[in-house]
């Protein structure tokens, strides 16, 4: 363990000194994550970028309708395409969109962040029936939006995690078992992203890990494709298929946890398709809640696309112990259903209105959705996501001490499983049921702890993050229209930590402001400023505790509160779901 905690130690100590560019891809071929990070030293930021959805359409004109995706027939009226998109319409993104950002993220954030989250949906959709969608444009597509990342971010050494979309895919939704063309294409399109030791995994299953932070941090992707119960063409995680591609990618993950966790690493988990009770298939929805709550300490957060709407959710083991998952989701996280997504949230988080000591974190964890690059139906939108490099200097890996004291591998803190939760005494108890749900079989003991980063704010905890947003798609390219903050989950304060002092060379190597002044307006520059419009959660942190206080907090809101407004306002972009 002790090399792995020097060699990060090295890294943020290094990148007082030294940064180095022009490294080629992830990972040279054969070379092991962590001698890559020895051979190539980079500057560690504490942040990072998680992009989503982008739908490039090269059919795309200016000037026309929605009813024609933009394609064809020049309305008499407005409103008409513009150059760089249609707002809060069914269009995808022209290509004057996606470059844009692709430049505006190469000028603007690529020396300020330490990998990209990139959740797929990276072709158009299949909406106009008179150009229909060609596996050969979707590859084009991926294979274009691929070597822009590769421009901007691998050629800087900076790691790229991208997923697989259900439109990257054709027919749309179906992706059959692998090994197939699908995922064949794929790690031909990604191979810098997609780590060389992966390359077997990805071939049969379209995920795969990677080291960014080596020995310290990883980013899982997963393939959604295999869980989404829009697949038809797979099983569905059903516990008596274990061939099934979602019951092996379950299983790659837990010995993906079981590995990180044993070296004392933390992971984020990334993905297309949220894993909400609605999107996934039932089975494959209660193992990966389960997975999720069992490896609560090594897990620092979920992160996906695909629903284009800003919004955070509870893997939450009291929903599959009630298995009334359908019913409490069914609007929850379903395309088209955006409508209710507000009110459906809500009631979820009900559960959270009650005194702050009832709350129970080990059977919690959240899921973040990010809103789209496309302005459909919304705005153009990333996430920068920052994350805490300090107090690294006296723990040395704050991640190993607890390995150190004997804590992660002793006794567990609590020692509890999905059968605590779930009433097996009610839910299993007829003949055939027992085998028949991951709910009833899953006794595995859970590794929740109060001082691990998804819990409490120490090394790699999320700190929070800044949405960025286009609110105004006017623009000609002489005069583009410009991105903007939309809201941080921290409050102002935070955006000015206090310098540490001159004589303390780690700490200073490891100093970081959580968003560079230089991307904030100009009024939250000022250390000063206490309350903001552009700050209303005031999140000390995104810990699995303070989203729970904030589902608490718009739970008990009144309906027409400003806190409750401002939620639905960033879900909506404006709409104000009417759409
Ligand atoms: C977008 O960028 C690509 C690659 O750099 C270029 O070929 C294309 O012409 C650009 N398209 C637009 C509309 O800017
Ligand atoms: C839960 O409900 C579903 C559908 O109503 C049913 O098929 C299943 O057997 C139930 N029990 C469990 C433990 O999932
Ligand atoms: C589940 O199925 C296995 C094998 O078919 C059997 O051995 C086991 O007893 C069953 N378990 C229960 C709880 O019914
Ligand atoms: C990071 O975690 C350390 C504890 O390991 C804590 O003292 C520090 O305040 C945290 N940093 C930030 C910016 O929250
Ligand atoms: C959007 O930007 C255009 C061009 O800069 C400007 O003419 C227009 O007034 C703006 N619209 C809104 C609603 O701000
Ligand atoms: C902010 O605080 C500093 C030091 O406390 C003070 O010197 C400065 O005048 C303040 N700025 C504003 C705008 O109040």
């Amino acid at each position: 363990m002790h090399h792995l905690r020097e060699t990060l130690f090295g890294l943020l100590v290094l990148s007082g000194l030294q940064e180095t560019r022009g490294a080629p891809a992830q990972e040279p071929l054969g070379g092991t994550d962590v001698a890559y990070a020895a051979a190539r030293p980079r500057k560690i930021h504490g942040r990072f970028l998680h992009l989503t959805d982008m739908h490039p359409d090269p059919h795309y004109r200016e000037g026309r309708s929605e009813k024609s995706a933009c394609h064809r027939r020049k309305p008499k009226k407005s409103p008409r395409s513009g150059t760089y998109g249609y707002t809060y319409g069914e269009c995808d993104s022209p290509l004057a969109l996606t470059n844009y950002t692709f430049d505006y993220l190469d000028k603007e954030w690529a020396s300020d962040i330490d990998f990209v989250i990139w959740t797929g949906d990276s072709a158009r959709h299949d909406n106009d029936r008179k150009i229909p969608r060609t596996l050969k444009e979707i590859y084009a597509l991926n294979r274009a939006m691929a070597q822009r990342m590769e421009e901007v971010f691998t050629s800087r050494g900076i790691p790229v995690i991208p997923s697989i979309g259900n439109n990257d895919v054709w027919l749309q939704n179906i992706m059959m078992p692998g090994p197939n063309d699908v995922t064949a294409e794929f790690s031909s399109i990604w191979k810098s992203f997609v780590p060389f030791h992966s390359y077997q995994v990805f071939q049969r299953g379209g995920y795969y890990s990677v080291e960014v932070i080596p020995g310290a941090l990883a980013v899982i992707s997963l393939n959604t494709m295999y869980l989404f119960d829009s697949n038809k063409a797979v099983g569905g995680c059903e516990p008596k298929s274990p061939q099934d591609p979602g019951n092996l990618q379950l299983d790659w993950l837990e010995v993906q946890l079981k590995t990180f966790r044993s070296r004392n690493m933390q992971v984020w988990i990334s993905g297309h398709v949220p894993p909400s009770a609605r999107n996934f298939h039932s089975q494959c929805h209660i193992r990966y809640v389960e997975l999720s709550l069992r490896y609560q300490d090594t897990i620092l957060g979920h992160l996906f696309g695909h629903m284009n709407v800003d919004h955070f959710f509870f893997l939450d083991a009291r929903e599959i112990a009630n298995n009334r998952t359908a019913e409490v989701n069914d609007a929850v996280n379903t395309l088209g259903g955006h409508k209710d997504l507000y009110q459906t949230l809500l009631k979820t988080f009900d559960h959270f209105a009650v005194p702050e000591g009832k709350l129970d974190y080990d059977g919690l964890a959240v899921a973040n959705v990010a809103p789209s690059v496309v302005p459909n139906p919304y705005l153009p939108s990333f996430r920068i996501f920052s994350y805490n490099i300090s107090g690294s200097r006296y723990t040395a890996g704050a991640l190993g001490d607890t390995s150190g004291s004997g804590e992660r591998d002793g006794p567990l803190t609590h020692g509890r499983h999905l059968g605590d939760y779930v009433d097996r005494a009610r839910l299993c108890h007829e003949s055939g049921t027992a085998n028949a749900s991951w709910a009833c079989m899953l006794n595995a003991p859970w590794h929740a702890n109060p001082d691990s980063p998804s819990r409490t704010n120490r090394l790699f905890t999320p700190l929070g993050f800044a949405q960025y947003y286009m609110p105004n798609l006017t623009g000609t390219a002489k005069r583009p229209p410009k991105w903007r903050l939309e809201y941080l989950t921290f409050a102002p304060r935070a955006l000015h930590p206090p310098r540490p002092a001159t004589d303390d060379d780690a700490a200073a190597a490891a100093f970081a402001y959580p968003i560079p002044l230089k991307q904030l307006p100009r009024t939250l520059r000022d250390a000063n400023v206490t309350a903001s419009k552009y700050a209303p959660y005031g999140m000390g942190d995104l810990t699995i505790p303070s989203w729970a206080a904030l589902a608490r907090r718009l739970a008990k809101a009144k309906k027409s509160s400003k806190l409750r407004q401002r939620f639905r306002r960033y879900m909506y972009m404006g709409a104000n779901g009417e759409l």
